[in-house]
């Protein structure tokens, strides 16, 4: 039975509901406009993807940055903003790995952002992408650690799955081949340019997730996603081998 807002585990379907922007009293009526505008673009800009980089990944993302920033103490207006134009110009959509700085940098100048908000909010989106199970995380500031923490959560859990195996359909990749082995790749072009299986990916990517959040809010919530994660792959592998269900 399909049920709009039932508990998340009490046996019912959920039906999620769009979550509206989470609107803070001190908000300005001009960062009220910036952000608006920064969502416009977003919305145009990654609207139509179905790889798992569509519109609603960037507003879950900016829903869950706003709440780590509260948590944090990061500064809201700035984490919110990174948020939004995060995944415009991504290298996996744009082809280039500097497009989507040069995008936020464009952005924020137009709007009218100081030079260094300007540089700040670039400087998150430019550093903010995974780049292979061996390569260290860029250091960020307390912002960017929100937004990229944010991102994170979003390929966890159950909707990481999804997101995981809607860019594996896109990209035409098996969804597990037990004769090709994860790899923990060293740099970022292997990383880059490996076309392996959806789980492999997994464990290339989703399962070390947990182990590299940057913020205390994003670590306490990584702990149950992962759960769905492993949980999933522990159930597709006893499934692939037959041995499910066996009480
Ligand atoms: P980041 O947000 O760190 O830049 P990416 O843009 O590389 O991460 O990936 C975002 C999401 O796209 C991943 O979390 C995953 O859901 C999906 N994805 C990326 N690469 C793969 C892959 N090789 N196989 C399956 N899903 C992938
Ligand atoms: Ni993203």
């Amino acid at each position: 039975m399909w049920c709009a807002r039932p508990g998340p585990r009490s046996g019912t379907l959920a039906r999620p509901q769009p979550k509206e922007r989470i609107i803070d009293t001190q908000d300005s009526p001009r960062t009220v406009k910036v952000l608006e505008a920064a969502e416009a673009y977003a919305r145009a800009e990654l609207g139509g993807d179905s790889g798992g980089h569509d519109w609603w990944h960037v507003h879950r993302v900016r829903n869950l940055a706003v709440e780590l920033a509260r948590e944090e103490d990061a500064d809201r207006f700035l984490t919110e903003l990174a948020a939004l134009l995060h995944d415009i110009g991504d290298f996996k959509l744009s082809g280039s790995l500097t497009a989507g700085e040069e995008a936020a940098r464009r952005f924020c100048t137009e709007q009218g952002l100081s030079a260094e908000d300007t540089d700040h909010v670039a400087g998150i989106v430019a550093d903010l992408s995974y780049k292979g199970a061996g390569v260290p995380d860029a250091p960020l500031s307390l912002e960017g650690r929100c937004v990229r923490d944010a991102d994170r959560l979003d390929a966890m859990g159950a909707i990481g799955i999804g997101r995981a195996f809607a860019y594996g359909g896109l990209h035409r990749r098996a969804m597990w081949d037990p004769e090709e082995a994860p790899r923990l790749h060293a740099t970022e072009t292997e990383y880059r340019s490996a076309k392996g299986s959806t789980i492999a990916h997994f464990h290339e990517k989703l399962l070390l997730l947990k182990g590299r959040m940057s913020t205390d809010a994003g670590a306490r919530r990584a702990e149950h996603r992962h759960g769905v994660l492993v949980a999933f792959v522990n159930e597709f592998m006893a499934e692939w081998d037959g041995e499910d269900g066996r009480g």
